[in-house]
């Protein structure tokens, strides 16, 4: 049964499968790389032309948070507070965090009588300007080690942006 015959026919037709699929992953790149071309980095850093100082390609690299910010959506931010809604008011009341009505420009844990961890003292901030409550928003704990806001973080800087925008609006 297991003759020299069979033998053969067996390695013959595992070479055949593997020859196929290096040549298929080998079409495969191929069609990749060409694909590729058109949209690659390289392809477009060939045709820069200089501008003068060479500024716009390290802006290009950072949008500021200010130009975030002054196209940002207040009404999506308003979703994004139902996020912070459990422990913040916006009617001037605290609950397990101070009221947040007017907190754009405030001054850092100012709220009278509302119990701070002291963490918030200690970020260098004076008052919680936008640039501040986004960084602070992003790991509430990496900014105010210590915090006693239970809050993960706020990851895409978009949403920042909105509710910030949205915190803009609710006045003093
Ligand atoms: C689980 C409860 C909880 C959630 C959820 C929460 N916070 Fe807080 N927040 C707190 C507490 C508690 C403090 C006081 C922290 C301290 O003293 O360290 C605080 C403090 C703050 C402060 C500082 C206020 C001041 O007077 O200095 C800001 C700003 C803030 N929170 C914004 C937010 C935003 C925006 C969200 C939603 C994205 C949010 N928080 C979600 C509990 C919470």
């Amino acid at each position: 049964m297991f003759d020299t015959m069979t033998m053969t026919k067996i390695v013959g037709g595992f070479c055949g499968t593997l020859l196929i699929f290096l040549l298929g992953g080998w079409a495969a790149e191929l069609i990749y790389h060409v694909g590729d071309e058109g949209h690659g980095d390289e392809h477009h850093q060939a045709y820069t032309i200089p501008v003068e100082g060479g500024e716009e390609t390290e802006e290009a690299a950072e949008v500021p948070f200010e130009e975030i910010l002054a196209s940002a959506d207040a009404g999506a931010g308003e979703r994004v507070f139902g996020k912070c809604r459990a422990c913040h008011n916006l009617d001037g009341t605290d609950a397990t965090g101070p009221h947040l009505n007017g907190v754009v420009g405030r001054a850092v844990a100012s709220v009278g009588g509302f119990a701070y961890s002291g963490a918030l003292s200690e970020t260098g901030d004076d008052a919680w300007t936008p640039e501040a409550l986004n960084a602070f928003l992003e790991s509430p704990k990496k900014y105010a080690p210590g915090t006693s806001m239970s809050f993960n973080g706020l990851a895409k800087v978009e949403d920042r942006a909105n509710l910030i925008s949205y915190l803009e609006t609710t006045g003093g």
